[in-house]
This record gives C-alpha cells, sequence and structure tokens, in this order.
C-alpha cells in the first residue's frame, strides 16, 4: 500500500514507520512538512523518500489545505499518515481522506484533546498517561480510537520525562496500526475503527 507521511518536526514516529514497515507492507512515497527545519525531512531523504515542504505559515487553512491536497493527491496514497503533524486540518480535507488518515495523540484519548498533554496530565495528578492512534475525522482528537498505550506517571515527573516515556510507546504502536491498514485488517466502518471484523 502506498502511504503519504505528513511531519511537522523531529519526525520519530516517522522514522518508525521507515524502520518498521517501509518496503514491507507500506511503501513510504513521500513525505510532506509544513516546516522547511523539521529534522524528518532528512530522514526522509536519508531512506530516499520524496521529501517536500508545502509552507503553511502565513496561510489560510483553507488556502493551505487546498496546497496540501494538491501534493499529496498525485502519490496516490492508500494511508495518509499524520506523524507528529501540528496543524489543524479543515473539515474539507478530512472528508477527502476520511477512513484513510490516521493520526497519534499523546494522551489516552478521550482525554486530553489538543495541545500540552503531557503537562495537563501531570496537573491533573494522573498516575497513568500514554498515547493513541486514531482515525481522522472532523472533530480535533476525536476520531475512532485503533490502538493506545498507557505510561505510569511519577511523583517527579516533568513534562519532559513524561513526553520520552510516551515516545517509546508511540514508535511501537504506530507502525502497528500502519501495519493493520495496509494488510486490510484495519478499517473505519460507520464512524468505527475495526480490526480483523471487530469494532474497537
Ligand atoms: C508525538 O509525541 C506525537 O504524539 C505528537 O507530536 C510528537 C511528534 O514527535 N503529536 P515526532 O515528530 O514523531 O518525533
Amino acid at each position: 500500500k502506498k502511504v503519504v507521511v505528513l511531519i511537522s518536526g523531529n519526525g520519530l514516529n516517522l522514522q518508525a514507520i521507515i524502520d518498521q514497515c517501509h518496503h514491507k507492507d507500506a511503501d513510504v512515497v513521500a513525505v510532506i512538512s509544513n516546516k522547511s527545519e523539521a529534522f524528518g525531512l532528512e530522514r526522509a531523504r536519508t531512506a530516499e523518500i520524496d521529501a517536500q515542504v508545502v509552507l503553511s505559515k502565513g496561510k489560510t487553512r483553507e488556502l493551505f489545505d487546498a496546497e496540501l491536497m494538491a501534493a499529496i493527491d498525485p502519490h496516490q496514497p492508500d494511508l495518509v499518515v499524520l506523524a507528529g503533524f501540528m496543524r489543524i486540518l479543515t473539515p474539507e480535507f478530512v472528508r477527502h481522506y476520511q477512513g484513510r488518515m490516521l493520526n497519534i495523540h499523546p494522551s489516552l484519548l478521550p482525554k486530553y484533546p489538543g495541545l500540552n498533554t503531557h503537562q495537563r496530565a501531570i496537573d491533573a495528578g494522573d498516575t497513568e498517561h500514554g498515547t493513541s492512534v486514531h482515525f481522522v475525522t472532523e472533530e480535533l482528537d476525536g476520531g475512532p480510537v485503533v490502538i493506545q498505550a498507557r505510561v505510569p506517571v511519577f511523583a517527579d515527573d516533568d513534562a519532559g520525562l513524561l513526553h520520552q516515556r510516551v515516545q517509546n510507546q508511540e514508535v511501537r504502536i504506530y507502525p502497528l496500526a500502519v501495519q493493520w491498514f495496509c494488510r486490510e485488517r484495519l478499517m473505519m466502518e460507520d464512524g468505527n475503527a475495526v480490526l480483523d471484523g471487530k469494532v474497537l
């Protein structure tokens, strides 16, 4: 299956997908960043994957999303993977890729949609935190969850430590979800995530 990965930054999740899925179940046909300095672009080039920049700065959501779609669609991807992609997408864009776009969000959804999830978990006194892979729907970080990983929160944690602990799990579960989708074991049906015919 053909996969396009969208990034904004370091690209640790991208690297995990390259290492665990590329040239196996998935062919990562392009990596697109909305920031020219994203280190993930280097990771793509090193893996000889087409690395593109579509700048978001100073553009309306509508214009940026139209440009992004125009960059993605020539690759005819089966799946679009948001991997640390830090832009909110328009409903039109989301509908266009409905059922074939995944995101990873660093919280145990439905807890803490949006930003600063690690600090929010600490501030709330949570003893458990984690990360969720979900299908993207029009509701921000609100689509059906595919897989979650849990991590403990320790009394002396700060957001940085917690972020690292969460990322160690992200690089394990995101490639797995991509593999499931590419093997046609995972799909979105009637707003539900379905794995091997069972609603998750
Ligand atoms: C991840 O923690 C992801 O959950 C969040 O942003 C981070 C991206 O990291 N949305 P990377 O670019 O994959 O290293």
